[in-house]
């Protein structure tokens, strides 16, 4: 399954340590030395320069801000929220929960097609894909956000694998954001990037994530998210910040998981499996061209969980989902099992 099982690197957790003394309340819109850290780290890693800082807001992990986007923007029933065919589930659950209605969207053509039936008030996009660990470009990113604007909808993109590319080179170039230039036509209106530590720094368990683009846009959703309590904690703040300032230990992690992908790679392989996408991320989309119930019990019966693809959507029902989050002796193991 999709959670990491290394250690929160040491620069991170002395951050939330030196932090610990925290008798006031903190700020839900995020200390300025985190807005800031926010809007350097868009601009080294991201190709996103001159963010402004006052469009950042701080999350408690980026699956609550996923499940409650729709409710914080208003939305309700005979609203519209789109999310990926073969998708993380809370998309869905997030419209349920605001009352909003569903639909599938992965192209221009299928937003068309969504909107004729009803106002999109919100568009997801998730790039690189949990599951598919499938890479939107500049150019399907771009048309997706131009025909989003012309409804009037929000794209929200969540992008909490970008720092996990394997595409090329040790320093892979950064998987687009929604926030690039040659995306968003420099003007950010009406678009939230969402990010996530708990993948790239090992800090799952600290709830440490960010929401950033739209200043306008981040103002409303902070004016609710004060009032609701939806608070990160200061020593998570400071931990938070802290991360985004040290490249050294994403890189170490990211060749953790390459040699351990490639394990599992050749490992599959061999048992006669066929990887799709698996650019970019945690996971590797396999298929051997079989229900995924049969591909997760042959593997259940050589002692290792898979999901079935069928959790991500019906289009995914001839796939599993591997992660490549286990330690190097237990993937080893598994794969000399194949
Ligand atoms: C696509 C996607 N978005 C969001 C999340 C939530 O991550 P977190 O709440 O740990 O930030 C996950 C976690 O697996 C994910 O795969």
């Amino acid at each position: 399954m999709g959670t990491p099982v290394d250690p929160t690197p040491e620069v991170v957790a002395e951050a939330l340590r030196a932090a610990s003394d925290a008798p006031g309340y903190p700020q839900t819109w995020g200390t300025p030395e985190l807005r800031t850290a926010v809007a350097a780290w868009f601009a080294r890693r991201r190709g996103v320069p001159g963010l402004d800082p006052d469009g950042v807001l701080p999350t408690v992990g980026s699956k609550e801000l996923v499940a409650w986007l729709p409710t914080l923007l208003g939305l309700g029933p005979g609203d519209l929220v789109a999310h990926p065919r073969i998708a993380y589930p809370t998309y869905d659950v997030g419209a349920r929960l605001a009352g909003a209605r569903p639909v599938v969207v992965d192209s221009v053509d299928d937003l068309e097609r969504a909107a004729a039936e009803g106002p999109v008030r919100l568009l997801w996009l998730n790039s690189p894909s949990n599951p598919t660990g499938r890479v939107l470009d500049v150019a399907e990113m771009a048309a997706l956000v131009t025909a989003a604007r012309s409804h009037g909808a929000v794209v929200a993109s969540d992008e909490c694998y970008a720092e996990l590319s394997w595409a090329g080179a040790a320093e892979p170039s950064p998987v687009p954001s929604v926030l690039d230039p040659r995306v968003s036509g420099g003007d950010l209106d009406g678009l939230l990037a969402v990010y996530s530590l708990s993948k790239q720094s090992n800090l799952a368990g600290y709830r440490a994530a960010f929401a950033a683009g739209d200043p306008v846009l981040v103002r409303e959703l902070l004016q609710v998210r004060k009032h609701a309590g939806m608070i990160v904690p200061a020593p998570v703040q400071a931990a938070l910040t802290a991360a985004l300032a040290d490249d050294a230990h994403v890189s170490a992690q990211r060749e953790r998981y390459r040699s351990r992908r490639a394990v599992l790679l050749e490992a599959l392989g061999r048992a006669g499996f066929r990887i799709d996408d698996s650019a970019a991320g945690l996971y590797l989309w396999a298929t051997r061209d079989e229900a995924s119930a049969e591909s997760v019990a042959w593997f259940a019966e050589r002692g290792v969980l898979v999901a079935p693809g069928s959790f991500y959507g019906p289009a995914g029902a001839r796939h599993v989902r591997m992660a490549l989050t286990a330690t190097d002796e237990r993937v080893a193991a598994a794969a000399a099992r194949w």
